[in-house]
């Protein structure tokens, strides 16, 4: 046997970790990763088939939908009905909670938060793309329906979160709780191969990461904040590089691998931030708490934020620790 770990050798390893050792989660975690593949195959032909472009449909969000948008919604979801261990799926493109009570999924124990496919604005430019999920341990009993308790639940209770990014390579990064671990999809054998082993965000960042264009709509923390990070300081490697790709699995993935700080705050246009707590914020705070790094909403930590609405926005800054805190500083200041 060659020394490749596949994503499905991995998570059975280590299923012992899980709190409720029963398999369940690891076969949760394999469908997301069989979905992941479906949807791979799909985004890597975009341009060959009917896939760019929109679906003509517009969201909760009052976002006109990508028809990988609706592609990639509808096999994340197919997967999870399937497999059994899902009791109900909150997505991005469904205003409401998808409930799976029919089946092998009658009693079901996890919950799925999912952004099907992130980064919607790049897929017709061949720019990088990806998938955020979210896992919660249901908490009212099997047997009956479950409930908007058992979604709406805080960041902090979550036992699983990760993302995949469609980039240069494909790769899924999940955690449950013991760090943080990295699969590059190895497109010879079809399978998603250790790759990045407990991975930490480096020491220190210097690269800041936001939607410049809308500087004159942010917080007057945000501005001078951006000024600091332009400012030359040797000590301090500034002035930073500024990389934005507008996809946030790729804008975090690359700062998790190089450090750096990824901003997007309360702007005039979306006084409450524009990234939606419950499957974009929370599995990445997930994550890169995990990493070792830090997750805010400018004053709060994110993963203790009240969710009170499944498509509930929240301003997110998130990366290396005292990149976050100095930001946090500024918008006390200023
Ligand atoms: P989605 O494509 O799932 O709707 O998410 C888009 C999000 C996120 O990926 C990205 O970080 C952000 O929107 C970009 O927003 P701006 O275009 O306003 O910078
Ligand atoms: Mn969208
Ligand atoms: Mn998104
Ligand atoms: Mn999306």
């Amino acid at each position: 046997m060659s020394g490749i770990t596949t994503l499905g050798q991995f998570i059975i390893e280590k299923q012992a970790d899980f709190p409720y050792a029963k398999g369940e989660l690891s076969r949760l975690l394999r469908d997301i990763g069989i979905a992941a593949k479906i949807v791979n195959r799909e985004v890597n032909k975009a341009g060959l088939v009917d896939i760019l472009g929109d679906a003509g449909q517009v969201n909760v969000q009052g976002e006109g939908q990508k028809k990988l948008d609706v592609y990639a919604d509808e096999q994340f979801i197919k997967a999870l009905q399937s497999g059994g261990e899902c009791c109900v799926v909150a997505s991005e493109e469904h205003e409401n909670p998808v409930y799976i009570q029919s089946g092998v999924s009658k009693n079901a124990k996890y919950i799925v938060c999912i952004d099907p496919l992130d980064g919607s604005s790049n897929i017709d430019v061949n720019v990088s793309v990806g998938t955020i999920f979210s896992i919660y341990r249901r908490i009212s009993d099997t047997g009956v329906s479950c409930n908007n308790n058992d979604i709406l639940q805080h960041g902090t209770k979550q036992v699983a979160a990760g993302y995949v990014i469609y980039g240069s390579s494909t790769m899924l990064v999940y955690t449950t709780g013991k760090g943080v671990n990295g699969f590059t999809l190895d497109p010879s054998i079809g399978e998603f191969c250790l790759s990045h082993p407990d991975m930490q965000i480096p020491a220190s960042g210097q690269i800041y990461s936001i939607n410049e264009g809308n500087y004159s709509k942010f917080p007057n923390g945000v501005k001078q904040y951006i000024k600091y990070c332009q400012m030359e300081d040797s000590a301090t490697q500034r002035p930073y590089a500024s990389r934005y790709i507008g996809s946030m699995v790729a804008d975090i993935h690359r700062n998790l691998l190089k450090g750096g700080i990824f901003l997007y705050p309360t702007t005039s246009a979306h006084p409450n931030g524009k990234l939606r707590l419950m499957y974009e914020c929370n599995p990445i705070a997930f994550i890169i708490e995990q990493a070792g790094g830090k997750a805010s909403n400018g004053s709060q930590r994110i993963l203790d934020i009240e969710p009170k609405t499944l498509h509930q926005r929240s301003a997110a800054f998130l990366g290396n620790t005292d990149m976050v805190e100095l930001l946090e500083d500024f918008l006390k200041k200023y």
